[in-house]
């Protein structure tokens, strides 16, 4: 039998399998969300577009740390600026002053943004939004559509499981751990769907503290819409909160807010923010958040200051380089020469999505051949070394060579995928179906 490409990655993961519950800190790192046993799982280093794996294989990463890289891995300039802060000292006694000088960029940079509070990562960013809306309005539901992390406010919602399909609003993860005195605390409404966030708002009258959404993910949403939310919201008394840990700075370095054009009265960021060192906010007007400063939120390491300064340094950054105009450059490049490789192979397939998160949607008659057909193309990149799933997210180190490379091994996967789609997929197929850990609510 030959050895794998990936043997010590599978290797390590056998030993994380004894080591670590689940075996990865995020479930979507888990071998099941790639093309197992073919893609890697560990990474030995990173840089710009590019990493190496465990095995000494090296792969254009069109993942990027779910989307937390934006200027490349390993960037020199936020690499500088991390490492003058490491020799000044990560954590202090006392506070640091570039909490204030951030929080002023933030203000600057965001359009709701008058107030801020740090946290070291986004679904903390949310528990603390969702601390800061009850407190702020005296009351307890929050209704919301989007993933918004892992905190007990916001899985209390698989808790409301559908009494004829048994289907948790979450497909795939169950509460287990969670309070259920909270069910019924947190309600999932449907994004696109007024008239039913209109009747739930209506059901629970007087006891909504906030909707909260993510703005979009891969499409816009149609015009009008988050503007109807945010009148709807107000009109309940609720306060209005856009999640964007996942759509913001790519669009705007002021976020999906900025790009649309809605501003909401609380905002949740963390991701991109800080490129990959741990860092996320919760920034909002002054009168939704100033309340906070009686409540309760407080944590040791929300004043940790390398995350500080890779935060300043990579907002510097976007602005410096232009980024939303490159990213627009970059997605639309990828777009076509993914478009291209459609056409060359003659396959039913569209690239879907705005350009931040173009899309390879193949066109597969039979719904029960979706995911297989997706690991397969998935399978075919990996081997040829491109990491991605069929949304692709690109960083300002993506290269005119980068998007050559992908478009070429696109071509040759969607060759290998047309093969897949007139009856030979069990032969092709060497990986196991990915597994979607979750719905996410929003497209
Ligand atoms: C919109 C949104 N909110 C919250 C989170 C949770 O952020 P984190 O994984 O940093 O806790 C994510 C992560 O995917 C996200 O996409």
């Amino acid at each position: 039998m030959t050895q794998s490409k990936v043997q010590r990655s599978l290797e390590l993961y056998q030993k994380a399998d004894r080591l670590i519950p689940g075996r990865t800190q995020l479930i979507s790192r888990r071998a099941s969300s790639f093309a197992h046993p073919i893609s890697p799982i560990y990474t030995a280093h990173a840089k710009g577009s590019r990493f190496t794996d465990v095995d000494g294989n090296e792969y254009i990463d069109w993942v990027n740390a779910v989307t937390a890289i934006i200027l490349g891995h390993a960037d020199d300039a936020v690499d500088t600026a991390v490492k003058a802060q490491i020799d000044k000292g990560s954590l202090y006694s006392l506070n640091s002053p570039l909490e204030i000088e951030l929080a002023e960029i933030l203000v600057d940079t965001i359009p709701c943004a008058e107030m801020v509070r740090y946290t070291k990562g986004g679904g903390e960013a949310c528990a603390v939004a969702v601390r800061i809306a009850r407190g702020t309005t005296g009351k307890d539901k929050i209704l919301f559509s989007g993933y918004h992390g892992w905190h007990d406010w916001y899985q209390s919602a698989n808790f409301l499981a559908d009494p004829e399909t048994d289907e948790f609003p979450f497909a795939g993860i169950e509460p287990i751990g969670v309070p259920r005195v909270l069910a019924g605390t947190a309600l999932p409404f449907t994004y696109g769907d007024l008239d039913g966030l209109e009747a739930l708002l209506r059901e629970n009258q007087g006891e909504v503290a906030a909707v909260m959404m993510e703005p979009m993910r891969s499409e816009p949403p149609a015009p009008g819409y988050l503007e109807a939310v945010k009148a709807l919201s107000h009109a309940h008394d609720a306060l209005f909160i856009l999640d964007e840990v996942s759509s913001g700075w790519r669009l705007s370095p002021g976020g999906a807010q900025d790009w649309l054009g809605v501003t909401p009265d609380i905002s949740t960021f963390a991701k991109s923010m800080s490129n990959g060192y741990p860092m996320g906010c919760v920034v909002g007007s002054r009168a939704a958040m100033e309340p906070a400063g009686r409540m309760f939120v407080s944590s040791s390491y929300w004043s940790e200051a390398v995350g500080l300064a890779a935060a300043m340094a990579t907002i510097t950054e976007l602005n410096r380089r232009n980024s939303a105009a490159r990213f627009k450059e970059i997605g639309e490049k990828l777009r076509t020469a993914l478009q291209d490789a459609i056409a060359s192979v003659g396959i039913a397939a569209a690239v879907t999505g705005v350009h931040t998160m173009p899309t390879l949607a193949i066109d597969v008659p039979d719904p029960a051949l979706k995911k297989p057909i997706d690991t397969l193309f998935m399978q075919e990149m990996i081997k040829r070394g491109v990491f991605c799933a069929t949304a692709f997210s690109a960083t300002l180190a993506h290269t005119d060579a980068d998007i050559a490379i992908t478009a070429t091994a696109a071509a040759e996967s969607l060759e290998i995928v047309k093969r897949g789609l007139t009856g030979e997929l069990d032969e092709l197929l060497e990986a196991e179906t990915k597994r979607e850990p979750f719905r996410r609510l929003v497209r």
